[in-house]
């Protein structure tokens, strides 16, 4: 059979591009867990007896995503952080210390402040307190002392907001928070409660209206954008942490990692970018890591 030629077809298209001038630029980050075996670690810090902290090869992993994510703040010209809670593992008292590098708080502060400085450094960052099992010690907020120490930084300005804040971003109102613990699995349901008991509270002047909410907790990207209403759900820099409560629903809570950077354009649109990352698998059978988290038997 004699096969046709096929003509080249040549279609003309107008290509049209957007321009969007972007007044604000804000990064979000949540849940390092810090000292944690499964979470993110800076490289170099010592214990105060003066013993070098290694980092597994997961660990290592998150550690290059979470600077690849700072350099694309840096990129972007962020002039504002928010760091949404969790930033620290803390002692981990249900499992006895299990699953930590050191317990002691003191290097835990240290090997936050060298971490989270790399992103906060020269710029207004805006903090909210975590879960209070990770802040541990009764009386001692591991993450006011992080968020206080790298506000003494040059031309660095940090600012403790505590449990939550309602931020005026140029007439947007964001409310930030570290998030609750109810709705663990149908999440989704959760943000939309959250959502519709927010109109009743404005309608009920209790609240102002609240235009975007932006939570940490659940180590988990989600956005959703609704009439009227951004809600932002951040991923955490930590791979699956094999608690006894995250086993009961262990294919949920396979976490994401990553961060997300908010713009919002000189008409007041509000925009999300996430940025996320490959989870490694960090597995310790017998003071092992398994490679991929598989045990081969
Ligand atoms: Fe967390
Ligand atoms: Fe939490």
């Amino acid at each position: 059979m004699k096969r046709v030629k096929e003509k080249a077809v040549v279609v003309k298209r107008k290509v049209k591009s957007l321009m969007r001038r972007f007044v604000r630029k804000l990064a979000a980050i949540s849940d390092g867990h810090v000292m944690s075996l499964y979470a993110i670690c800076p490289e170099g810090i010592m214990t105060k007896a003066g013993n070098p902290l290694v980092l597994n090869e997961g660990q290592k992993q998150i550690l290059e995503s979470y600077y690849d994510f700072c350099n694309i703040a840096d990129e972007l010209e962020c002039e504002t952080v928010l760091m949404g809670g969790d930033m620290l593992h803390g002692q981990n008292p249900k499992e006895r210390g299990l699953g930590l590098m050191a317990t002691d708080l003191d290097t835990q502060i240290d090997a936050g402040v060298a971490l989270y400085s790399r992103i906060c450094k020269g710029r207004k960052s805006v903090w909210v307190q975590g879960s209070e099992y990770h802040i541990s010690t009764p009386g001692h907020n591991t993450e006011k002392n992080i968020c206080d120490r790298i506000g003494k930084l040059p031309e660095t300005e940090t600012i403790w907001a505590g449990a939550v804040v309602n931020m005026d971003l140029d007439g947007r109102i964001i409310n930030f928070s570290h998030g609750g613990s109810g709705a663990f699995i149908y999440r989704e349901t959760a943000m939309a409660r959250e959502i519709m008991f927010s109109k009743v509270a404005w309608a009920n002047n209790k609240l102002p209206k609240i235009d975007m909410f932006i939570h940490g907790h659940w180590h988990w990207f989600s956005y959703l954008h609704e009439y009227d209403v951004h809600f932002l759900q951040l991923p955490g820099w930590t791979s699956f942490e094999p608690c006894p409560i995250f086993i009961k629903n262990y294919v949920r809570f396979q976490p994401d990692i990553g961060g997300a950077i908010i713009l919002m354009d000189d008409e007041g649109r509000i925009q999300v970018w996430h940025f996320l990352y490959p989870v490694p698998r960090i597995t310790y059978i017998q003071n092992k890591v398994l490679k991929d988290g598989v045990m081969s038997i």
